[in-house]
């Protein structure tokens, strides 16, 4: 169960209310045209899930690995990895993932030498077939562990891309086995196509558990239950010259990709020229708390009045730790929290916070997840990708594109 709370100071006037009714229609007619595909990933993707599930268990090779590489970068990494933090503390017997993102040297020779070519599944992840990083680190990988793609080895490398993309081509060149990403659905909406999906089964997550959730979500939200939903994208898209940050603070550390995940999804949708040529969007900030109150909510309580705040928290961990209930020489002011858990006093933070913020005059709102299990997680991808287009309808953007970095790929081909 996931439970959404906005709390926020500002009021819902009949304008509003008019553009919620507008953008519920417009987001009905976006799904019925399929001008984006993602809304019912949750039941789309279990043929996949079920291909992957059965590749992990009946292939040779892919059964004794225990490592997957994914080599990708933004929406084609960021979603499975967010996941993949999530999950990974708590389901037993899951293989490694690696992460081959960055075009950094560094980075990429310390992930290398870790990886024992005999026991490795690579999945070389792109929509386009064509990213410049993701296709230079899959020729470094063939180089690096003499991958001979043409065969035998060719299990050792799964394809996840769009039909007819050049990494199609180049794949059924040599019968390397091919996911595809449904054409509709965007890089950074595709965490529960195969991009996400492939790979963090074959890994061994409840990749069933995720789409579950997600699809509960949509039809929750397709069936007019979700307004909460609604009513957030209008008061933010209506406020933004006010508060045009929103500042996600997530109290968990496991979480810490998934907000990374929303700052893409977020800012690479929402930052656009409208059509009347205006520069709109709303800016995207991930914190995790407590460890962020540290430092970034000075400026929010006293910097410049331009910013929401999201929290989001868990209700109950598996673990419990407890402050022991030692008293210490001259630490005796501590002494308040002995005996409490850790999580009573992360979850005390959050609200303290939330409240103070509150208190001053800035908009907040709560999602609260009464367990990090898969199904609130596939609901809570789902609520997120919604939010990012119910947003771009009222901001009157093509939530979908990304002209604003075609530019750079340009200009870097010309330096080559
Ligand atoms: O959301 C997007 O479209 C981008 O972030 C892409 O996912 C990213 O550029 C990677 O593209 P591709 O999957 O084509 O390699």
């Amino acid at each position: 169960m996931i439970q959404f709370e906005n709390e926020y100071l500002w009021e819902l006037d009949k304008s509003l209310e008019g553009i919620m009714i507008n953008t519920y229609e417009t987001i009905l007619k976006e799904k019925k045209k399929g001008t984006s595909g993602y809304f019912t990933l949750g039941s789309d993707s279990l043929e996949i899930m079920e291909d992957a599930k059965q590749l992990a268990q009946t292939n040779t090779f892919v059964k004794q690995c225990d490592t997957v590489v994914v080599i990708g970068i933004g929406g084609s990494s960021l979603g499975t990895k967010a996941i993949e933090s999530i999950f990974k503390h708590k389901t037993a017997g899951v293989k490694r993932m690696l992460f081959l993102e960055n075009p950094d040297e560094i980075d990429l020779s310390d992930k290398l030498v870790s990886i024992e070519k005999a026991k490795t599944l690579f999945c070389v992840v792109s929509k386009s077939g064509l990213t410049i990083e993701t296709i230079s680190i899959f020729k470094e990988v063939i180089e690096y562990f003499e991958l001979d793609y043409k065969s035998p080895q060719k299990e050792q490398i799964v394809a996840i891309t769009d039909e007819d993309s050049a990494l199609h081509k180049f794949a059924h060149q040599y019968g390397i086995k091919t996911y595809n990403i449904p054409a509709n659905v965007g890089g950074r909406f595709s965490v529960l196509s195969a991009v996400g999906i492939v790979p963090l089964t074959i890994a061994g997550y409840d990749t069933k558990s995720i789409l579950e959730g997600a699809s509960a979500m949509a039809e929750s939200f397709f069936h007019g239950k979700e307004n909460h939903l609604l009513k957030k994208a209008a008061l933010l898209t209506k406020h933004r010259k006010e508060a045009s940050i929103n500042v996600i603070f997530s109290y968990a550390n496991c979480l810490e990709d998934f907000t990374k995940w929303y700052v893409q999804l977020w800012a690479e949708s929402l930052g656009k020229v409208d059509i009347y040529g205006n520069h709109t969007g709303l800016t995207p900030i991930g914190h995790i708390g407590s460890v962020d109150q540290h430092s970034f909510l000075q400026l929010i309580m006293q910097g410049p009045r331009d910013k929401t705040v999201t929290f989001i928290k868990v209700e109950k961990f598996e673990k419990e730790i407890k402050v022991p209930n030692i008293k210490l020489k001259f630490l005796e002011k501590t002494d308040y929290i002995n005996g409490f858990s850790f999580n009573e006093l992360i979850d005390g933070e959050c609200e303290a916070t939330k409240e103070s913020l509150s208190h001053v005059g800035i908009n907040v709102d709560k999602i609260t997840l009464d367990s990090l299990n898969e199904k609130n997680v596939g609901r809570l991808i789902l609520y997120y990708e919604l939010l990012t287009s119910l947003c771009g309808i009222i901001l009157e953007v093509n939530t979908y594109d990304q002209p604003g970095v075609e530019m750079g790929k340009k200009i870097l081909k010309n330096k080559f």
